[in-house]
């Protein structure tokens, strides 16, 4: 692709005095996207949006939005974005339509017809003062304000918090309406269930390390599937181990259960040299192949007893 990225991290570090929140972080989001950013508590989600968005000083590293860069042209950024931050603070004393007044003035107008829908689409009520909000219309607020000026790149911190179901459709809907506009969408979360539904392409960080970015569609692709195998007679689990495709293998009496990748054929070839009875095979979710890339890390790292202990907020919890 040759257009210029939407938003650009060039070895992004953000040290808290000796603590790395976020460590060499790289990644390139381009026009029309939706691009997942996901990652456990702390992990560094927050301070790359805040260090993108000049909110921080970047340790060292470049940030880039709209080909401005993110130091030298925050205004102008500021501008041209839509941002939801996940610690967004209002005044209390006002309205929700005054609050967008307020925030449309300081952005020299707005399309208020773009306001309205907006409000109907996610069903929000305006009319209340904020400090009188529930979370979730707290929430909707934070989202009109940050759609209202139809930005070219959005960059939203969690934005489905507090969110009911059917809201969160409807505000899914809206993501892909903007990204399928040419519009850029970067969008932060703990659910791989979310951003399995929206997003283009998914980057995974953990402990303020870029574990992987990868194209959902290949993430699909590679997920994992689970086999469950009933012999006529108990079959050691260790037969499985090493054939080509198989992750996990576990006996229990006759029935063995295995994890595999790609084709079936290797692992059906050994279980039918041992008198196999039956055969179910089901699609494990991309929560596992989640907690796959952090497994990798963890090990990567020498430190497998980890992963029991990570403190990983992987629920579908919001959805
Ligand atoms: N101002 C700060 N001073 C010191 N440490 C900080 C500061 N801001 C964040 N951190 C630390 O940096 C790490 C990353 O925090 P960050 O808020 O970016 O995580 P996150 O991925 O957004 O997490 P969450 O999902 O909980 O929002 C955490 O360990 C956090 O405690
Ligand atoms: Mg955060």
């Amino acid at each position: 692709m040759t257009a210029t990225p939407s938003i650009e991290l060039d070895h992004l570090t953000k040290k808290f005095g000796d603590f790395t929140a976020v460590d060499d972080v790289s990644f390139e989001i381009h026009p029309g996207e939706i691009f997942g950013f996901l990652g456990p508590n702390g992990a560094g989600k927050s301070t790359t949006i805040r260090s993108l968005l000049d909110l921080i000083r970047p340790t060292s590293g470049t940030c880039r939005v709209l080909g401005l860069d993110s130091r030298q042209d925050a205004v102008e950024i500021h501008r041209r974005i839509g941002f939801l931050p996940a610690d967004l603070a209002l005044w209390n004393n006002l309205t929700g339509e005054q609050t967008l007044k307020y925030l449309a003035n300081l952005r020299g107008g707005v399309d208020w017809s773009v306001v309205r829908e907006l409000t109907d689409r996610l069903d929000a009520d305006l009319s209340k003062k904020v400090g009188e909000y529930s979370s979730g219309n707290r929430q909707k607020l934070g989202i009109i304000q940050a759609f209202m000026h139809q930005p070219e790149v959005l960059i939203l911190d969690e934005p489905i918090t507090g969110l009911d179901p059917l809201v969160q459709l409807e505000f899914h809907t809206l993501l892909k309406e903007t990204a399928d506009a040419g519009r850029t969408v970067f969008l932060s979360s703990h659910t791989i269930s979310e951003v399995e539904r929206v997003a283009d392409k998914v980057a995974f960080i953990r402990r303020g390390h870029l574990i992987a970015v990868e194209k959902m569609s290949e993430l699909q692709d590679k997920a994992l599937r689970r086999i469950t195998l009933e012999f006529s007679q108990p079959v050691p689990a260790t037969v499985f181990h090493g054939v080509e495709g198989v992750h996990e293998a576990t006996a229990e009496g006759a029935t063995v259960t295995a994890q595999y990748e790609g084709s079936m054929a290797p692992l059906l070839a050994v279980a039918t040299a041992h008198d196999v009875l039956s055969v179910a095979s089901a699609s494990v979710d991309l929560d596992e192949i989640f907690l796959e890339f952090y497994r990798d890390e963890v090990v990567a790292a020498g430190d497998a007893t980890d992963l029991d202990n990570a403190d990983l907020d992987n629920t579908n919890g919001a959805a």
